[in-house]
Order: structure tokens, then C-alpha cells, then sequence
């Protein structure tokens, strides 16, 4: 596991979208992985007029809502669309998202685990962590080798996604999330995270035990992990 730790969110931000920008000129078509969430923001402003050419690129997100309305601000496609498409130029679509419409969501999970698998598995994944140390939508006790499939929120995690919605209640219940295994079979793991209200969940992930506990945990296990933190979330290391 390589670790940097940066003065700021900003200049982490910077150091996480070097990582990204060594991908994509290594391998135009690369296959990159999409975290939402407040984490990740930095890096992808720093990537926006990088001037690196990301129109070939293909990506996949972490996972999203099920429940919302199709085009709410609040979905995670809206915020891909937004913070990832636009801002870097990729061709409409180059992000894919669960299909969080369909009649059957069982269904959907396993065509998007398939559709992963498909396009020749993930090559870059980046990666937030929720403060109860879930990746993506993998609550605590989700298996370490879980698969793409349809989830229920953490009461912790609505609580702390309820600063998008106008009330709590409107967080979703549920969600489609990518696997722990789903996400340990990308080539490379790119996890950022800045704050001092990271700062345990952090030390747990990175050096506790590798369990259910602690979903992000599992970057243990994974053999090219690459940790860029600003100083407030490296606090407890
Ligand atoms: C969200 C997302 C995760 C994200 C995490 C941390 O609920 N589903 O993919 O990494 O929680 O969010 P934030 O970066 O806003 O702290």
C-alpha cells in the first residue's frame, strides 16, 4: 500500500489526480471506477482542464439510489453527470450506473457485475469511505467477497447523506452498490479522504484488522492500494 499525506484537501485532491492522469496516458481506454460523496471532489477538480484527454475512457460508478425519481439532483447519476462527465469531457454514457429503474433489481445488479466484467474489469478505482468504513454502499457486515447487489442503507449513512436531501426521511432505504469482491478485482484502488472526522475510521481501515466490521478493511487484502489523505484524516495513523 503506498501512502501520501497532503497539507490540504486541495493539494490531496492534486496528488490523488496525478494517479488518475499516469492511468488514462498509460491507457487511453482505460477502464476507470467512479466514487460520489464529497470525498472525491477535490480530485476531480483538480483533473478538470488537466488537460489530459479522457474521451476514450469508459467508466463505471460505485452505486446508487433506489427510489429516486429519474433525473433528481440528488442521484448519484445526476452527480456523475455533473462532477465526472461534464466537467472531464467524456462521450455521453461513458459512465455506466446500476439500473436502479428496473422491474427487477436483482436482475440489474447482476447484468452490472456482468457488464463490469464485460467491458474487462475496472483499471483505476476510486475510492471514499463512509465514517462507519463502508466502500461504496457496503454496510458494515457485508461479506468481504460480496458482489454487486441491491442493499439497505446504514441508518448512520442516511444520517450522513441527509446534507443533500431537505430531510432525513428523504434518504432512500435502499441502493445497488458494487461488492467488496467487486471492488477488490480492480487493478489499481485509489482511496482519498480528507478531514479530521475521518481520522479513526482511517486508522481502523488501514491498520486493524481486516474484517466485516470494517468494510474499507478489506484494502488489506488488495495488492495495489494507493491511500492519499490530507494531514486531519491521516491524524490517527
Ligand atoms: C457515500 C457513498 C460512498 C462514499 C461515502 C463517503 O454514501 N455511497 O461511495 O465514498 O459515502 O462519503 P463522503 O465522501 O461524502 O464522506
Amino acid at each position: 500500500m503506498s501512502l501520501a499525506v497532503l497539507d490540504t484537501p486541495q493539494a490531496a485532491g492534486a496528488a490523488a489526480a496525478a494517479v488518475v492522469q499516469e492511468c488514462v496516458q498509460a491507457k487511453p481506454d482505460a477502464v476507470l471506477g467512479f466514487a460520489t460523496g464529497s470525498s472525491p471532489l477535490p480530485l476531480y477538480d483538480a483533473l478538470t482542464g488537466s488537460g489530459v484527454d479522457f474521451s476514450r475512457i469508459r467508466g463505471f460508478a460505485l452505486d446508487e439510489y433506489v427510489g429516486l425519481d429519474p433525473g433528481d439532483s440528488r442521484s448519484y447519476a445526476a452527480v456523475i453527470e455533473s462532477e465526472v462527465v461534464q466537467r472531464l469531457g467524456l462521450q455521453p454514457g461513458a459512465v455506466r450506473l446500476p439500473d436502479v429503474a428496473a422491474a427487477d433489481l436483482e436482475a440489474a445488479a447482476r447484468d452490472y457485475e456482468q457488464a463490469i466484467r464485460d467491458a474487462g474489469g475496472v483499471d483505476l478505482q476510486i475510492l471514499g469511505i463512509g465514517h462507519n468504513g463502508h466502500l461504496a454502499f457496503n454496510e458494515p457486515g457485508a461479506a468481504l467477497d460480496s458482489r454487486t447487489r441491491v442493499e439497505e442503507l446504514a441508518e448512520r449513512t442516511r444520517r450522513a447523506n441527509a446534507r443533500f436531501f431537505d430531510s432525513p426521511d428523504q434518504v432512500p432505504t435502499l441502493c445497488i452498490t458494487q461488492g467488496l469482491g467487486t471492488i477488490l478485482e480492480a487493478g489499481h484502488l485509489l482511496l482519498i479522504a480528507h478531514g479530521a472526522d475521518k481520522a479513526d475510521i482511517i486508522a481502523r481501515a488501514l491498520q486493524g484488522p481486516v474484517d466485516t466490521d470494517c468494510p474499507a478493511s478489506a484494502l488489506q487484502l488488495h495488492p495495489r492500494v494507493t491511500v492519499v489523505l490530507d494531514r486531519a484524516a491521516a491524524a490517527g495513523l
